[in-house]
């Protein structure tokens, strides 16, 4: 790794994937947005999904082989931009019906190679599983898009008991952000390396 590569904090961005009614992302994810200030390893953007415009039906080509000139609406080029410039995500989800929510999916499917050899972690939350089943869908989707997905993730079980004032009340849980963070900025500057180096052969 060079001089410059030490140097230079990545850009991380957060991604609230809830945009429901009432929904609890913006919570969990300002909380991980202060544990990754805190760290210092990274830029830190949060991108609600909530603010976007993120259509259902897309256009007939593949996002994969269209590059610049794939017609997103207007109301998605912050959220381009945003993922464009990403070293690395950490995805907020909770889980619905045994998965993530359909923002969530169309953001995703409304890019390609914004993703391309990037490092993704997830910060997940609901019942009895902590969003588990969410995280293991997205980590399937995100390996076709040839993410890099991070081990190491949070889950808050029953978030509705375990947090209080914007915070989880389990003590652990800035160790466990810390661990994550720490894996994440290895793969960013590992794979901002390697993309400099040369393009991703995908
Ligand atoms: C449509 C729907 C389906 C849900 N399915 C599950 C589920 O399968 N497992 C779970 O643990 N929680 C489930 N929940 C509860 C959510 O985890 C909980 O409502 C959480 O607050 C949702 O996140 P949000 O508030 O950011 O939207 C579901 C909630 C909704 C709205």
């Amino acid at each position: 790794m060079s001089e410059n590569e030490k140097q230079k904090n990545h850009k991380l961005v957060i991604v609230v994937g809830s945009v429901r009614e009432g929904r609890f992302g913006p919570v969990v994810a300002s909380w991980v947005a202060e544990q990754a200030r805190v760290h210092g390893g990274f830029d830190v953007e949060v991108v609600d999904l909530g603010d976007v415009e993120i259509p259902l039906s897309l256009p007939a080509e593949s996002p994969k082989y269209a590059g610049d000139s794939y017609p997103r609406p207007a109301g998605m080029a912050p959220l381009t931009s945003s993922l464009e410039e990403a070293d690395a995500f950490v995805l907020v989800t909770p889980e619905y019906n045994h998965s993530y929510p359909a923002a969530l999916k169309a953001a995703i499917d409304w890019h390609f190679t914004q993703w391309t050899a990037k490092p993704v972690a997830f910060v997940s939350y609901g019942g009895a599983a902590g969003g588990r089943h969410a995280v293991l869908h997205l980590e399937n989707v995100l390996t076709e898009l040839h993410a890099v997905t991070i081990r190491d993730g949070l889950a808050f079980p029953n978030y509705f008991t375990a947090w209080e004032d914007g915070q989880p009340l389990d003590p652990q849980a800035p160790g466990y952000a810390k661990t994550l963070l720490d894996q994440l900025a290895w793969w960013a500057a590992a794979l901002s390396t390697a993309r400099e180096a040369s393009p991703y052969p995908a």
